[in-house]
């Protein structure tokens, strides 16, 4: 069996990791991968969206079975691609359609979906360039603190929470009038705050069944406590100690179904992960947003939980059959905690030599590189180290002593992850 997974970060290094583990015996191929990929299989330099490159190579190869990691690929319609080409169209993808894939591509899309399926979100309205001046009034009339989204994909950066109504203001101009965010803010959703505590949910669907997958928590800001710049993800842990059995029905009856409902009703080709971030208000989950692939960090904690044959769990998938799958879940803690470059989430160099990683455990890659056999730093989050136990503090614990073993020029790792559970 022949799996191309597409894409370079932790979350694609974990999905090699378990695939590797089939009894099935998959040959990997990564586009474009990273150092750590390049030992579980073959990495490919084609861009996840350059399709025509993705074409040669999954023919070439005689891929069986596609996993798309990142959403822009999704959001630029690489499912469609290979649904249209009659030389691709019968491998099998995991991965919503274009249209499927606005969940995630347009704020606007996903709280319309939200809206007209009855699934509990924060109130909204939305602005253009043209209707500027009535989202300066709205503003005016709403409570803070203002929630501004740009509605396009803007690499987790579009998304401005301010206490103060003139910079929410001229926060809204920029994104509008000065396309702060470029095309992503030819649109801004200005939503209500929500104040809870916030939890993910990662289902999988083949366009009729689904399965529920372990909750995950992520810490997305750089700095300890949950301050600073917003990242892609520190770290995570699962289980989730406040996603009771009460709590998930709740997110089960008011959330997932109707949410899979949704996508049937709507006629939306949707085969893949749904990736929901819920914030729980009181006792209640609200969704915060829709992705349309798996969490990073989030899948470094998910999937380790998972007993299943993660490759014979795909294929149920592509298959829909995923209704004959037993879910078998670790009851064990999963935690992973991430080393970035100095400077991230702003500017940050690359190059830097990675020490200690042979003698640390459950290392994952991310931005990694091998140049003549020397394992170098190449993007934001390097790595994270993979933690398991008992409990939380177990998991962490193991976490923090791998990362303890490893040091490049300008290290960076918060020392809280979990603190709050
Ligand atoms: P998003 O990209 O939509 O997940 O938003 C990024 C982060 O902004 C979320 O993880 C939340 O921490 C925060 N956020 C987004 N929407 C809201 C909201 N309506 N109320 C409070 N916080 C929010
Ligand atoms: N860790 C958040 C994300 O993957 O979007």
């Amino acid at each position: 069996m022949k799996v191309l997974v597409l894409g370079s970060g932790g979350r694609e290094y974990t999905f090699c990791y378990q695939l590797a583990k089939s009894p099935q015996q998959p040959q990997l191929f990564i586009a474009p991968g990273n150092a750590g990929t390049a030992q579980l299989g073959t990495n490919l330099s084609v861009s996840p969206t350059d399709f025509e490159g993705l074409k040669q190579v999954v023919l070439a190869h005689a891929i069986e079975l596609v996993v798309v990691g990142p959403e822009v690929p999704l959001v630029e319609g690489v499912v469609d691609f290979f649904a249209a080409d009659p030389h691709l169209a019968q491998i099998p993808m995991i991965g919503p359609s274009r249209l499927g894939a606005e969940l995630e591509g347009s704020k606007e899309f996903a709280k319309a979906f939200m809206q007209r399926h009855n699934i509990p979100t924060a109130a909204y309205k939305s602005f253009t360039k043209e209707t500027l001046a009535e989202g300066l009034s709205y503003l005016e009339t709403a409570p803070p603190p203002y929630v501004l989204k740009a509605d396009g994909l803007a690499a987790g950066k579009g998304v401005v929470i301010l206490n103060d109504l003139s910079e929410a203001k001229a926060e809204l101009t920029a994104m509008l009038a000065d396309a702060k965010f470029g095309e992503a803010s030819q649109k801004v959703v200005i939503e209500e705050f929500l104040d809870g505590i916030e939890l993910s949910c990662f289902v999988l669907t083949d366009g009729e069944s689904y399965q529920i997958l372990p909750m995950a928590k992520d810490y997305k800001r750089i700095g300890e406590g949950d301050t600073g710049l917003n990242t892609g993800g520190m770290g995570a842990v699962s289980p989730v100690p406040f996603a009771d059995d009460a709590f998930m029905q709740k997110i089960k009856d008011r959330v997932v179904e109707p949410t899979m409902r949704g996508l049937q009703s709507d006629e939306i080709p949707y085969v893949g992960f749904v990736f929901i971030g819920l914030i729980k208000v009181g006792d209640d989950p609200k969704v915060i947003e829709y992705n349309v692939r798996m969490g990073d960090p989030e899948t470094q904690v998910v999937l380790p939980r998972i007993q299943n044959d993660l490759l014979e769990l795909l294929q149920a998938t592509a298959a829909g059959k995923l209704n004959e799958i037993d879910l078998q879940i670790d009851a064990q803690a999963v935690s992973t905690v991430v080393a970035v470059s100095g400077g991230y989430p702003e500017g940050y160099e690359k190059g830097k030599a990675i020490k200690g990683i042979d003698s640390a455990d459950f290392i994952v890659h991310a931005g990694t590189t091998s140049i003549d056999g020397i394992l170098k730093t190449n993007g934001g989050r390097v790595l994270s180290a993979t933690g398991f136990g008992d409990n939380h503090n177990q998991a962490i614990e193991q976490s923090y002593k791998a990362l303890s073993k490893i040091n490049y020029e300008g290290i960076y790792y918060r020392k809280d992850i979990g603190f709050d559970l």
